[in-house]
């Protein structure tokens, strides 16, 4: 018989290890689970594994890599969709990089939605009132959804997904999208704006789309200038999608109305953590958490019991395909992006 396959897990947290563990029943990984973030400090405690398990706040520079390599790593695992912190040059040739394409698109409109919807009728704020016997609702006017304007940027699985939601509020929906999905435009009556379009006309705006280097702060001074007075920005894609100083300057103007955020540039070193004991040491975050029309959440778009479980069973079955020398159809490389399928049924090296 067989050792079982080695996986190191990094970044893990408890509900990690409870999903994981149990989906793992049908699959007998040996998994050791690391607290620890996956970077260069880090890096050495995959020695000895056979795969490498990783999450959206782990470093895959090349440093990484480069050092996974020499430890003759083969895979890994990314138990998340978005791949923005992988350098997949450097992994090109060298380990099998595969991911989580998708595991529950709902939820992270879901989350999307009730950030709309918190924010535009300031409920997060209403729930500390009340809790202090403060009934008063001066200040927390919205206004209807109902033939209103949402702008989505990034028409894939999730801003699909925000798009039926929205227009069961009745909304009217502009849509931009470096790759227009015509066909199912024209069945769901949205109409397809460039950026600049969906910019200016927009009453809400939510961000769907990949970071990389053409969206990296997508939202600027000079897009943020070109919006309706008053709008309500969201963003559940990657934090550098927007210039947060070029967010609090427009928070402070009063040309945007209110943001919802539930990923930030610089979130490595909070998001996911218990730092209430702590001194903020990030001045951007510690303004964007004293503004009252600004709702950060912690990446927690995914976080529902069904993306848990679809989660660990994808990424235990990408390990089983690796290490069975399988076929890798969550597979993505250098070569190969998310537009670029292999039809071959071939590794891509
Ligand atoms: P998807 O791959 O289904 O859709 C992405 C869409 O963006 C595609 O339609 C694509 O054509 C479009 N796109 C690509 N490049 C673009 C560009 N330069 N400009 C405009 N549009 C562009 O991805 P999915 O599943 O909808 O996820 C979207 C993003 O949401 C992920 O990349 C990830 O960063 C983020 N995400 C956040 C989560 C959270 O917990 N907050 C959980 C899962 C994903």
């Amino acid at each position: 018989m067989t050792n079982p396959k080695k996986i190191a897990f990094f970044d893990a947290k408890p509900y990690d290890k409870r999903s994981f563990d149990e989906v793992n029943k049908d699959y007998g990984f040996d998994i050791n689970y690391f607290d620890a973030h996956l970077d260069e400090n880090t890096v050495e405690l995959s020695q000895g594994f056979d795969g490498v398990c990783a999450f959206v706040n782990d470093t895959l520079n090349k440093n990484v890599i480069d050092h996974l390599n020499e430890h003759k790593i083969g895979v890994i695992g990314l138990r998340c969709a978005g791949y923005n912190n992988v350098d997949f040059k450097a992994a090109y040739g060298k380990i099998h990089v595969l991911r989580v394409p998708a595991y529950s698109p709902y939820a992270v409109a879901e989350h999307a939605a009730a950030l709309i919807l918190a924010l535009n009728r300031k409920t997060h704020r209403a729930y500390y009132r009340t809790r202090d016997a403060n009934f008063s609702i001066n200040g927390l006017m919205g206004f209807d959804l109902h033939g209103k304007t949402a702008g989505i940027v990034g028409t894939g699985k999730i801003g699909k997904c925000l798009i039926s939601i929205l227009k069961g509020f009745g909304m009217r929906v502009l849509a931009y999208d470096k790759f227009p999905d015509k066909d199912y435009a024209e069945k769901e009556g949205i109409n397809y704006v460039s950026f600049e379009e969906l910019a200016s006309k927009s009453d809400i705006i939510s961000l769907h789309c990949p970071l990389n280097e053409e969206t990296e702060w997508l939202i600027n001074k000079e897009s943020i200038n070109r919006m309706k007075d008053g709008v309500i920005l969201i963003n559940t894609g990657r934090g550098k999608l927007i210039d947060t100083q070029a967010l609090i300057d427009g928070l402070k103007s009063g040309k945007i109305g209110s943001a919802g955020l539930d990923v930030y540039e610089e979130e490595n070193q909070y998001f996911f953590e218990d730092r209430s004991a702590e001194v903020i040491s990030d001045d951007v975050l510690a303004r964007l958490l004293m503004f009252p029309n600004v709702l950060v959440t912690s990446h927690q778009g995914f976080f529902t019991k069904e993306a848990v479980k679809n989660i660990a069973e994808t990424t235990l079955g990408n390990f089983k395909e690796y290490f069975e020398g399988g076929y890798l159809k969550n597979e993505i490389c250098y070569k190969c992006d998310q537009h670029c399928r292999k039809k071959d049924g071939k590794r891509c090296f």
